[in-house]
Order: structure tokens, then sequence, then C-alpha cells
């Protein structure tokens, strides 16, 4: 499969009144066409930079960013972006923000009003399509975000933290829609999660990044075939996953397998 995105030593610097932080050191790794990868690490490693940058929506400091052969170099429609927070515009309707990207692009609503209301029924939103923001859920409000930024059909998916703010059944309820809306709508994925499970039961692979200033330490493949049934979590294998993942997150890993790492990585690299 060929790459979609290609991270080849990112690192990011911003300048603060306190002086320069580094919120990500040399990261490097491909996403392949319809991969999803799942990237979790402690809070304030850099998650949330790696992924506006891999967005367009924060330059590099140094490295670049690849998309499907053309470095990324700004904001671009083909990408949904889905955040903690579901960020609707409260003055109107459920339908209307889930279209809102269409009307943000001058496309004609008339084009894609029947995939709004597919994508609402498929997260059980069928009947809420009038409503108001304010008279929906958290789950509910974060389902109509993912409909919104599903709507232009983007071939690549980048998620923030988009379960955190829901409690642990919601949580659940969403992982098993982003299961299937994964099985129906295949694409290419970013999930940042703070979740070993999640990261495990919806990845093909997961990273692991490092406190700050954070690099990807490890790079593990997920095995279990899709379409995925999510009792899978119950399997020894899914907990011996999820074990091997925490003791990575937890050792923290020492400096010496960290720049192991690197130059393993560095190497890969340069031999492609
Ligand atoms: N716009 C910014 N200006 C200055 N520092 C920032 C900015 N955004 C993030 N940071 C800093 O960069 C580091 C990484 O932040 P972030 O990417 O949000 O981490 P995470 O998403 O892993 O929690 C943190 O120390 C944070 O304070
Ligand atoms: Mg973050």
């Amino acid at each position: 499969m060929s790459k979609h995105l290609d991270v080849w030593k990112v690192s990011k610097i911003y300048e603060t009144p306190s002086g320069p932080v580094e919120a990500v050191s040399e990261a490097s790794f491909s996403i392949r066409e319809g991969e999803f990868v799942s990237i979790l690490g402690p809070s304030g490693c850099g998650k949330s930079t790696l992924m506006m940058m891999m967005a367009g929506l924060e330059d590099v400091s140094e490295g670049v960013i690849i998309e499907r052969d053309k470095e990324v170099t700004g904001p671009r429609p083909d990408v949904g972006l889905i955040f903690q927070e579901a960020t609707l515009l409260p003055w109107v309707s459920v339908i209307d923000n889930v279209l809102f990207p269409v009307r943000i692009l001058k496309r004609p609503r008339r084009d894609y009003e029947a995939r709004a209301h597919e994508l609402l029924e498929m997260v059980g939103l069928k009947d809420f399509h009038q409503h108001r923001p304010a008279q929906l859920s958290g789950g509910m409000r974060q389902r109509v975000a993912i409909c919104r930024a599903l709507i232009l059909d983007p071939p690549l998916l980048m998620m923030d933290e988009p379960f955190s703010a829901l409690d642990a059944i919601t949580r659940d309820e969403m992982n098993v829609a982003l299961l299937d809306i994964w099985q129906r709508h295949p694409k290419t994925g970013v999930l940042i999660t703070h979740s070993i499970r999640e990261a495990v039961l919806l990845s093909d692979r997961v990273l692991v990044m490092t406190r700050r200033p954070s690099t990807v330490v490890c790079d593990i493949s997920i095995p279990f075939e899709r379409p995925r049934d999510p009792r899978i979590v119950e399997s020894a294998e899914f907990n011996r996953l999820c074990n091997q993942l925490r003791g990575y997150i937890e050792s923290g890993y020492a400096a010496d397998q960290n720049n192991r790492y690197r130059s393993a990585a560095a190497a890969v690299a340069t031999t492609e």
C-alpha cells in the first residue's frame, strides 16, 4: 500500500515570552493509505501540536510532512478534523452544522443533503436533525461533529482526543460507532487518545510518544482482522497488546532506548 502521510524528522519549537518550548523533537513515521493509526502519550507531550502540523494548521520548525507526494504547507479541505470539544454552531440546527463545511466551500447544499441524513442515521441521530446543539447530550454533540467531519468524505480523518470529555459508557458506544464508520467508509485515520484500549480496538498501528520534547518511541502493529468485532476486547491477545503498550508508556522509555529507536528509525528512513 502506498504512503498517505510521511512525517520526516519533524520538530516544533514554540517561541514563548519565557523562552522557546520544544514541543516535538524529530518525530518520524509514515501512515499508509487506508491505515488507522493511534498516537498515545502523556499530557503536554506534543500530540496536538503534531496533529496540527499534519493538518497544516501549524508550521513545522524543522523537518517535512508529505501527503501523497506533496509537502503539507497549509490546511486543505480533504482532511476531516475532530477535536475534544464538538465546537458546533449553537444557533443553527444539527443538519446545518453537519452541512457547514459545504457552505464554507460554497458547494451546492442539495448535493450533500442526502449524505448528511445518512450520516446522522448511521450515528443514531436520525430524528434529531432539526434540534439545536444545546438540546443534545455531550455524546450526541460529538456524533454531530463526526458527521460534519465526514460530510465531504475526506480521504484522511484526524481526531484529537475526540471522546475524552465523554463518560465511559458513551465512550464505548462511540468506539463501536467509529469502528462501524470505518467498515463502511474506509479511509486513512489518525487518532490521538489517552485510552490504550481505544487505541488497540480501533487501530492498525499504535505509536507511543515520550514526554516533552517528545518523539515517537514505539510503533506497534495491531493484528486483528477487519471487519472487527468489538468483542475482541475480551480476548487474551487484546489484553496482551494493552499490557505491552502500558509497559512502554509507564517505563517512560529510558533515554538510551529512545536514542536507539531514533537511530533505527533514521536508518530505516535513509534506506527507503
Ligand atoms: N501555541 C502554543 N504556544 C506555546 N506553547 C505551546 C502552544 N501549543 C502548545 N504549546 C506547548 O507545547 C507543549 C505540547 O503541547 P500539546 O501539543 O498541546 O500537547 P498534548 O496534546 O500532547 O497534550 C506543551 O508544553 C504546551 O504548553
Ligand atoms: Mg492535546
